[in-house]
């Protein structure tokens, strides 16, 4: 039976009662445990390096699953009383019961901050409130990293749309904090940079329309970490369905019925591996894409971009 119970936050608008005794305790699980010291150690690593020295503000702590992978100086900030009251327990941070659109800190308390799995909480309003707060307890040179799970592109936007209203730079991106394939979304909100330039969108994170955090790490000299290696499968995986229909169309024999679906090949991965071959030689290998990563995913971001272009009005 699939799991299809709609996420906390469609349940409840309210976390400081949604995370009742019980539900903080049941929240706590080494299952969750696990899953939240990925998500964090990813949004530390989009922060700026210097980040873990700095004063860091841990925005919806929760139970303390993601502070306890903060620098131990670190603050956490909840709403549920039930939630700090395991965090307290278990960690040497110092933990703040307070709500994140009214943050109960002097102006420019902190350097940087992160915030696991909490934005999405909070209704429009709450959002630019919030991001006005941010701003105020935030150095105006600090940077923010949210792992966020946005309903929508509506709402992507909404999330978006709050943060540069206080004149940031606000970037949404996926990443892979887990040692699967599965990515999640981290809204990075940085003092106002110079423009970047590229508008690429990338085959991996279509759900919203959006980029990989790719460029983001490159630009700002951040270590790529399982990006490079899941655009490395995704090419591979393209050139080996179109190698493979090559074989069959230069055959007499019926196609097999087995992998239809696999055999489906979309329009962008059919470009891409035209473009692969025009770069890199016909006779494609996985060292040979692997030696030229830089190349290959320059190649998946284009190709998907100027396909999709073409389809949209
Ligand atoms: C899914 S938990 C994540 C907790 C923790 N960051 C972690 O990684 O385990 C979301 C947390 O956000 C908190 N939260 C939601 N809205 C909030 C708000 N407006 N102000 C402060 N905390 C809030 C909830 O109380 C809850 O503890």
């Amino acid at each position: 039976m699939p799991y299809n119970r709609p996420p906390p936050e469609q349940r409840s608008r309210q976390p400081d009662r949604f995370y009742s005794v019980a539900q903080a305790t049941a929240y706590h699980s080494d299952a969750n445990a696990s899953i939240q010291r990925d998500l964090t150690l990813l949004a530390l690593s989009l922060l700026p390096p210097a980040a873990a020295t700095g004063r860091l503000l841990d925005i919806g702590c929760g139970s303390g699953l993601s502070t306890a992978h903060l620098p131990p100086h670190a603050v956490g900030i909840d709403m549920s009383l039930s939630m700090l009251q395991i965090a307290a327990a278990s960690s040497e941070s110092s933990f703040v019961c307070g709500a994140a659109f009214a943050l109960p800190f002097r102006d420019a308390q902190f350097d940087h901050a992160v915030s696991i799995s909490m934005l999405q909480w909070l209704s429009e309003k709450q959002l630019v409130r919030f991001f006005q707060e941010l701003s105020r307890v935030m150095e105006p040179t600090g940077t923010a990293v949210f792992q966020v799970y946005p309903l929508d592109l509506a709402h992507a936007a909404e999330m978006v749309a709050a943060a540069q209203a206080t004149q940031k730079c606000a970037t949404l991106v996926a990443d892979f904090p887990h040692t699967n394939s599965a990515l999640k979304w981290f809204l990075c909100v940085e003092p106002q940079r110079s423009a970047e330039t590229t508008c690429e969108r990338c085959p991996l994170a279509r759900r919203l329309h959006g980029t990989c955090a790719y460029r983001f790490r490159v630009a700002r000299r951040l270590a790529p970490g399982r990006l490079l290696h899941e655009h490395l499968q995704y090419a591979w995986h393209a050139y080996r369905k179109v190698a493979r229909r090559r074989v069959l169309e230069s055959s007499d024999a019926p196609p097999p019925k087995k992998h239809k679906k696999e055999r489906s090949i979309f329009p962008n991965e059919e470009a891409l591996v035209v473009a692969l071959e025009a770069a890199l030689g016909e006779r494609l290998t996985l060292d040979a894409l692997k030696a030229a990563s830089d190349t290959v995913v320059n190649l998946v971001h284009a190709t998907y971009t100027a396909v999709e272009a073409a389809v949209e009005p």
